[in-house]
């Protein structure tokens, strides 16, 4: 039976949507449902067969920074998912290509997703964009001499949305320009994530201002012989001074009553293990981040063009299935990529093009995988230095 798309048209239509993603995640079904601050209801899709809901998949509306502190219109994939009685039978791929059209019409250069499974999306020329570490910490752990630091106070964000919108929001904005792969957050994004009770917010002021904010929960571990413990968990740690930082990681390892201290999702390139006296009073595991997919090359490349050294000159050819429109070759330069002729220096697919967008260094492990093929000697290098980045790409937005 054919499987046709249809977007959510009532917030009544809701439950269905919630139901059939509630199914396919193995979550408990709700009764009711309202809609959420970060929904865009007219960006939920429904797949249906016969008339009954067996898929589901939606967007938010987002612009992504890139390296150079640009940024461009992206599409964030969420709550992907199909029926378990409705699996492998191509309800995902139709939905996939659905997407991506309706992006390509918004003028939304890239998509990006986080993936519950890693074998599913590169057939869609999506990339892993981003890696981040998992970090498990000792509490007290004491820093290098010399590293100052000095007082946070508390921010009661979650009583006061204009609090959080006026202290958390502007330095995450100022982060965006430093960082590539953070995504803009409306005030929907901002009341969904302050609003938890769960979260206490700290800032640091230094003699500018805010420099820095954490947000973090602790989680009761009992009592033992010495007392009660906690788990104190990192939600958020933004800061754009050193002495921010230092202080904002000092609040958080010297908490009183607690045994570990979690920080999930930093950069690969995050100051803290090299703030540490014993660097594995750290103890780090790196994962996936962001899967990114290219939806119009044309524009997505010319927006990282602006930051291509004087001397770019390359021809690229990009083999693209699923989005035909982007295949072919193109010749990149500084500010502009536009399609070209004649042999190309190198050829690349989609999804490792992708995969390098935010301009990860992922270049020659690719070329050693066989992914990647250099026709003119040297291309590889030049195109690695045209989309590099000083620092590391970076996801923290969780959709
Ligand atoms: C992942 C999920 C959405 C796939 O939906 P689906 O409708 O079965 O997918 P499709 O039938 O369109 O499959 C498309 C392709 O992906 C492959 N695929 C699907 N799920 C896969 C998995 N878990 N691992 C590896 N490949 C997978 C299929 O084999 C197929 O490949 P092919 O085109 O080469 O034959 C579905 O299994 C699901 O809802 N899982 C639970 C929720 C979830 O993980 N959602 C993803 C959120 S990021």
């Amino acid at each position: 039976m054919p499987v046709t798309i249809r977007t959510l048209a009532e917030p009544d239509e809701l439950i269905l949507f919630d139901h059939a993603r509630a199914l396919a995640f193995g979550h408990p079904l709700r009764r009711s449902v309202k809609p959420g601050a970060t929904m865009e209801l007219d960006r939920m899709h429904v797949a249906y067969e016969g008339g009954q809901a067996v898929g589901t998949a939606a967007a938010a509306s987002f612009d992504l920074s890139l390296p150079g502190g640009s940024q461009t219109p992206c599409g964030g994939i969420r709550w992907v998912s199909t029926l378990p009685t409705h699996r492998r039978r191509g309800v995902l791929s139709t939905m996939v290509s659905h997407q991506l059209e309706e992006f390509h019409e918004r003028g939304e250069t890239v998509a990006v997703l986080w993936a519950s499974q890693a074998a599913v999306y590169s057939r869609y020329g999506f990339g892993l964009a981003t890696t981040s570490v998992d970090s498990t910490l000792i509490p007290r752990a004491p820093f290098l001499p010399g590293i100052v630091h000095d007082s946070v106070h508390y921010v009661h964000a979650m009583a006061d949305d204009g609090l959080a919108t006026k202290t958390l929001a502007p330095l995450y904005a100022q982060m965006r320009t430093r960082r590539p792969g953070l995504v803009s957050r409306n005030t929907g994004w901002w009341h969904h994530l302050t609003s938890d009770p769960a979260t206490q917010w700290v800032v640091h002021e230094g003699p500018e201002g805010i420099d820095g904010y954490l947000g973090y929960q602790t989680e009761a571990e009992g009592w033992s012989d010495s007392g009660p413990s906690h788990r104190l968990h990192v939600v958020e740690l933004l800061a754009t001074t050193a002495r921010a930082e230092a202080s904002l990681w000092r609040f958080a390892l010297d908490f009183d009553l607690t045994s570990t201290v979690i920080a999930k999702r930093r950069p690969t390139d995050d100051a803290l293990p090299w703030m540490l006296a014993d660097i594995r009073q750290a103890q780090r595991t790196v994962r996936d981040g962001l899967w990114l997919r290219i939806v119009d090359l044309a524009a997505a490349l010319t927006a990282r063009s602006r930051q291509f050294p004087p001397d770019t000159e390359l021809r690229i050819r990009v083999t693209d299935e699923l989005c035909p429109w982007n295949a072919g070759t193109w010749s990149l330069g500084p500010g502009s990529c536009a399609r070209a002729t004649g042999r190309p220096d190198l050829t690349v697919d989609t999804a490792d093009l992708a995969a390098c967008y935010l301009g990860a260094d992922r270049w020659s492990a690719l070329a050693q995988a066989g992914r990647v093929t250099e026709h003119t000697a040297g291309a590889l290098g030049r195109l690695a230095a045209a989309l590099g980045s000083s620092r590391a790409p970076w996801a923290i937005t969780w959709f």
